[in-house]
């Protein structure tokens, strides 16, 4: 089992003599310290909300702080025994980068620092943050921000080990975040939200990380299923039987070549006030495991490819949040599950597939299955309406090459890009809007069937294009679309920094949520 999120709460006492294991305070760094200051102080400055744990040193906080080492750099960590000074053993100072021009850091800024300081103290019992926290309009960004970096800095996958691991320390149980006003409802909806949000986000988190041999495409579906029951969803699963009765030719033939079978599951969210009459569509990419089938690939990080159900894995997620959040307007999530694998059976490169509503694809490359099971996936979301389709998915490493790890690749009409964008900017999941153009179109004509899967040529140029360029023949006339390519921000692979934990990073589940309130707001 997982470990449990850590529980928030929220306080207005003084942090200095609060009964806790550790406070946390914010570090700003000054990369130039006026000309007269003296010693190494004067390159630190202590973050709003330090105020009274400063008052306890009687003003040496900074200096001691500089002498073990702080710089006041976005991510940094620095432990400090208190020695009876304030209440709680010991003080974390974290690094939140140059003093903001503005009333506080960025939010982003301050949820990165929340989860890496709740991550430092695993061990813990109970934490205080008293971070930045401003008595104005911001606060609820800010609030937001610390809450959900605190909630997912806590996080930690169960794995497999069959010893239990006494060196390892238990995230920390309890966080208490200081607030001007403890009993002022806005905060206390915010933590809410960010219990919903993030509960979302450390499923997705679990469904990315658990081995691909537990999470083969009945198994996902199951777990997804039991998961929407419980949150009041509606669920549908189109078993192989189904797909093949409904003719959904592109989820079957990525399906054919495993001996677990593909589903497609649709969820169902509808608002209890009858919402606003639109309707959102999420849909995502759910390979249990691509191991590029027939085309297959070199062996060399092909066990990440565990992680190419984070589509999927994010939809079913937002979804659940979704049903807690009760946006009002009506959203439908459909999960394309396929085991990607070579055998007999498999599909190849040459055959000629008729996907779900007729449409005929040259494949060329069975390892790139994405855009199969999700143009079914699509097709079918426009035919039971959809004002809005929101797509994601594990799609291209041309993702990868062009954007890096930490930005999607976001393709479709401008105006809901350009929305993509600015959620995905609130929320610290940041997505870049690329273009569609007609030369990789032209370049997908097949001689024989209506597209090819990628280039006739097979030519990479414009890789992540060709993926978005594939999907919108399936999108129907006027349905305003997004693809999001999360191949890369999906799965971190590296150290934990920040909120993000070694593995799946649950993105894009917060862009789709802040999306769909944002739809539900204004439509
Ligand atoms: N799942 C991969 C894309 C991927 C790559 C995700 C790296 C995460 C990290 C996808 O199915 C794939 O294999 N894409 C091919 C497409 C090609 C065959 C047209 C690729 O990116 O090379
Ligand atoms: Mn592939
Ligand atoms: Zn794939």
């Amino acid at each position: 089992m997982t470990p449990p999120s850590p529980n928030l709460s929220l306080v207005d006492t003084d942090p200095a003599e609060l009964a806790v294991d550790a406070v946390v305070i914010g570090v700003h760094s000054q990369p130039e310290p006026p000309a007269d200051a003296a010693g190494p102080a004067a390159t630190l400055l202590l973050a709003t909300g330090a105020e009274a744990v400063a008052a306890a040193f009687d003003g040496r906080l900074t200096e001691t702080l500089a002498l073990l080492g702080a710089t006041g750099a976005p991510g940094e960590v620095i432990k400090l025994a208190t020695l009876g000074t304030v209440t709680a053993p010991v003080v974390v100072a974290v690094g939140l980068g140059p003093e903001p021009s503005g009333a506080a850091p960025a939010p982003e800024t301050l949820r990165r620092a929340a989860g890496a300081a709740i991550r430092a103290l695993a061990g813990a019992q109970r934490v205080a943050l008293a971070l930045p926290v401003p008595d104005d309009t911001d606060a609820t960004a800010v609030l937001r921000a610390l809450a959900e970096g605190a909630l997912l800095g806590g996080y930690r996958f169960a794995g497999y080990k069959t010893r239990p691991q006494p060196a390892r320390r238990e995230p920390v149980a309890e966080v208490a975040i200081c607030v001007p006003d403890a009993a002022d409802p806005a905060a206390g909806a915010e933590v809410l939200r960010a219990r919903a949000v993030t509960r979302a986000v450390r499923l997705t988190r679990d469904w990315v990380n658990t081995a691909p041999n537990e999470l083969r495409p009945p198994a996902f579906a199951d777990a997804v299923t039991e998961a929407a029951r419980a949150a009041g969803l509606t669920v549908e699963v189109l078993d192989e039987k189904a797909l093949a009765e409904g003719g959904y030719g592109g989820i079957l033939a990525v399906g054919q070549g495993s001996t677990a079978p593909p589903r497609l599951v649709k969820l169902s969210y509808r608002p209890a006030d009858g919402g606003s009459g639109k309707q959102v569509a999420l849909v995502g990419k759910g390979i249990t495991f691509d191991s590029g089938g027939v085309s297959i690939k070199p062996a060399q990080g092909m066990w990440e490819m565990k992680s190419d159900m984070a589509g999927a894995a994010a939809v079913g997620g937002a979804m659940l949040a979704i049903a807690e959040l009760a946006p009002s307007v009506a959203v439908d999530g459909y999960l394309s599950m396929a085991e990607n694998m070579p055998s007999g059976g498999s599909y190849r490169p040459g055959d000629v597939i008729t996907m779900y509503g007729g449409k005929r694809v040259e494949v060329l490359n069975t390892d790139a299955e994405g855009r199969m099971v999700l143009a079914d996936a699509i097709v079918r979301a426009c035919e039971d309406g959809c004002d809005y389709l929101l797509e994601t998915s594990t799609l291209t490493g041309g993702q990868v090459i062009s954007l890096g790890k930490r930005v999607a690749g976001v393709m479709g009409t401008a105006e809901l890009c350009e929305r993509v964008r600015t959620a995905g900017d609130a929320v610290g999941e940041p997505a870049w809007p690329m273009p569609l153009p007609d030369d990789v179109r032209k370049g997908m004509d097949s001689d024989i069937a209506d597209i090819s899967q990628v280039n006739a040529g097979m030519d990479r140029a414009g890789h992540m294009l060709q993926g978005g360029t594939f999907l919108r023949e399936f999108v129907a006339d006027g349905v305003p679309w997004a693809h999001i390519d999360v191949a890369g921000p999906a799965y971190h692979s590296g150290e934990p920094t920040g909120h993000w934990t070694k593995g799946g990073t649950g993105v894009p589940v917060r862009t789709l949520v802040e999306l769909v309130e944002d739809i539900a707001a204004n439509g």
